[in-house]
């Protein structure tokens, strides 16, 4: 070992001295692996998709060369996310889950010092990647009942100059939405970019891809790991202006989609039936769990447009809750670290059985 990569003392000089100080500041997104009977922790769909459409992607993989790269423009991945969004193809951008498209879209976008308005509190990711890549992080908070505040947004927006606004609608971790003509608003009061993370807009109903035609600085992101059930696979796809998804294509990985995961898609995409009953179902458990949960006492169940509920614990001490339903076998996320949600855990909609569980094990905690 050479002389310089020893200290005076002998020892190897730390490594460690390599990686950014914003890097080392952070702490990692993480999710403690726990075995329990029902998992609604991540809001994954505890609906499969039938065997019979699982059979038929297996068997099409079957038939296509393992040891060969996917295509390198999954072109009809990509017309069939087209005709599914009702957006242009050129305009549509494919990614190993919608986790990378936030990614490319940010190493794109974002340079050292650059600032990106995000609404707090929310999906975790979007601050860890800014804060990665060397960017400032904007705070807007929510309004009191956890709402999106659109004075909050514009106030934050104007005051920092940001040329990035990043909205997650329904919100994760909150079930609060903002409405399309709200975005509307956002993408033509100013010119910065609007990023919209619909992960959950199947069971809100509404879109902003309707926008896309009219707002060259709106960009949408979507998932197939939640209502589309197939979070295992990992897709995502990201929608703009072609001119914006050409210069966000630079940086995204070759081949980052895997053909298993293009032909799943492509199968899924065929059966909308499917997908629509799978998403009517969870709506209508969704509702019947709000309203189980809301009748329980020394709980506040906010309102929800997507497959979780926020829960806020009036009395007991909210990590005690959780551990509790974990002893019952009931993992829900504890959301305690969050910005003003000091007090909440989340629970995803589970299956009709899962939620009597969930609901039953809570009326034991908080009687
Ligand atoms: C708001 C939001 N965006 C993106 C993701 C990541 O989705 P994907 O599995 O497509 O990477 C999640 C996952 O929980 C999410 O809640």
């Amino acid at each position: 070992m050479s002389a310089k990569r020893m200290t005076t003392s002998g020892k190897p000089r730390d490594p460690l001295r390599f990686v950014k100080p914003a890097v080392r500041a952070l702490s990692a997104y993480t999710l403690a692996p726990r075995r329990v009977s029902v998992k609604i922790d991540q809001n994954e769909n505890p609906f499969e998709l039938p065997d019979a459409l699982k059979r038929k992607i297996v068997d099409r993989a079957l038939a296509r060369p393992w040891a060969r790269y996917p295509e390198f423009d999954p072109r009809e991945l990509i017309e069939a996310l087209a005709r599914h969004s009702g957006w242009r193809a050129d305009g549509i951008l494919a990614g190993n889950g919608s986790n990378e498209m936030i990614e490319a879209l940010l190493l794109a976008t974002v340079s050292p010092g650059t600032r990106v308005v995000i609404p707090q509190p929310t999906f975790t990711v979007y601050a860890l990647l800014v804060r990665v890549l060397g960017g400032a992080p904007v705070t807007a908070g929510l309004g009191p009942d956890l709402e999106y505040d659109m004075d909050a947004l514009r106030v934050a927006r104007r005051e920092s100059g940001a040329p990035l606004l990043i909205l997650c609608t329904p919100n994760n971790p909150t079930g609060g939405w903002i409405a399309p003509e709200r975005i509307a608003d956002l993408c033509a009061e100013e010119d910065g970019l609007v990023v919209v993370d619909e992960a959950y807009h199947e069971f809100s109903g509404v879109s902003a891809v309707p926008l896309l035609s009219r707002h060259p600085n709106l960009v949408v992101l979507r998932t197939f790991s939640k209502a589309m059930a197939m979070a295992g696979l990992r897709l995502g796809y990201l929608l703009a202006s072609p001119d914006l998804v050409r210069e966000v294509n630079k940086a995204r990985l070759p081949y980052n989609v895997n053909f298993f995961t293009q032909t799943a898609a492509i199968a899924a995409l065929a059966e909308p039936e499917t997908l629509a009953e799978g998403v009517r179902r969870l709506v209508a458990l969704r509702e019947s769990l709000s309203e189980s949960l809301g009748a329980l006492p020394g709980l506040r169940v906010y309102p929800s447009r997507a497959n979780f509920l926020l829960l806020e614990l009036i009395e007991k001490d909210p990590k005690i809750v959780f551990d509790s339903l974990a002893r019952r076998g009931v993992l829900v996320r504890d959301v305690t670290s969050y910005p003003r949600l000091s007090r909440c855990l989340r629970a995803s909609v589970g299956s009709a059985s899962e939620n009597e569980t969930l609901v039953a094990a809570l009326r034991e905690i908080l009687a």
